[in-house]
């Protein structure tokens, strides 16, 4: 498929097929990750810039082990380390990165639509690695992936997405991306922690934990973003533990092969038990896997494609 876009900033942007063509290369890439060397030349000369002005494990250092693997130069910003911590602006930090002639810069950055402010500016491929409570985009498609990988075609799944809605990025990529693939969504917590649009969304809401998981594929627990919650919206961390933390009591509802993904970081005893963390039918490492090929993926579309948006 020849790929037209010039950025990635949310999953709305993509067609089925588009989807697919991102699944199938990752695939390709996913045989590499079984050899004894793991690199090879596809993006030798080009260059990446990492920029994370928010925290990262995963997403930056899969995107760091993607470009690496494909032979690309990877550079990595962060915001304790960068002039954004003497008062520049997003703008001058871009400018400035642009000025270095990078083939694409992955951001992450606290302000939703920083991703599309970036793309609006620069003549570099830009990725959202996830802006604001706005999209993550790359996220939704390694978490597909990694339940396409399961179960091949994804048409009448249905899939719960349960926590810190309100919050998450995470979720509304999801959403948009598993209703693409002809999934089912339904979306569980409490009130205080989904946003006013989801009524809006396609999905079905439920504030009862076991109802939302009777018969479900597959259970996606959010991480509670303390850090991104300043008004009181929960009595303490007990109480939602107790109503809302996924725990074995609740999968017995669910199909008896439902799968447990989290994005992570996992916060755990929190939104999710150990014991269904780890368990067997846990996909959460599966995911972090599925993160390296889909970014190399990524990286290998958006820095060798042919045309304009
Ligand atoms: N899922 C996710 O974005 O994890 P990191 O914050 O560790 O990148």
């Amino acid at each position: 498929m020849k790929w037209l876009h010039k950025d990635l900033l949310d999953v709305s942007q993509l067609s089925h097929a588009e989807v697919m063509a991102i699944f199938e290369t990752a695939g390709r890439f996913q045989e590499l990750q079984e050899r004894p060397v793991k690199k090879v030349p596809t993006l030798k000369g080009r260059s990446v810039v990492l920029f994370f002005a928010e925290p990262s494990t995963r997403t930056k250092t899969s995107f760091d082990v993607a470009g690496k693997r494909l032979s690309a130069d990877t550079f990595s910003l962060a915001k304790s380390s960068s002039s954004l911590q003497k008062g520049e602006t997003l703008k001058d930090t871009a400018l400035t990165l642009q000025a270095m002639a990078p083939d694409a810069i992955v951001i992450r950055h606290w302000c939703s639509g920083a991703a599309r402010f970036l793309a609006d500016r620069l003549d570099c491929s830009i990725i959202n690695a996830g802006d604001g409570r706005h999209a993550h985009p790359t996220q939704a498609l390694l978490d597909s992936l990694t339940l396409h990988q399961e179960w091949g075609d994804m048409a009448g799944k249905t899939i719960l997405i349960l926590g810190d809605i309100a919050h998450s990025r995470v979720a509304r990529s999801n959403v948009i991306l598993l209703n693409k693939l002809g999934a089912k969504v339904r979306l569980c917590g409490p009130r205080t922690l989904l946003p006013p649009a989801v009524k809006h969304w396609q999905a079905e809401v439920y504030s009862d934990l076991t109802e939302a998981c009777k018969g479900v594929d597959a259970v996606m627990c959010l991480r509670l973003q303390l850090e991104r919650q300043h008004d009181g919206l929960l009595p303490d961390l007990r109480e939602y533990a107790r109503t809302y933390g996924l725990g074995p009591r609740h999968i017995d509802v669910a199909n008896p092969e439902v799968k447990i993904l989290h994005p992570g970081p996992i916060n755990r005893g929190i939104e999710i038990s150990s014991a269904l963390a780890d368990c067997t039918d846990s996909l959460i490492l599966d995911q972090v896997s599925s993160g390296v090929v889909v970014r190399m993926a990524l990286l290998f579309l958006y820095m060798t494609r042919k045309g304009d948006e």
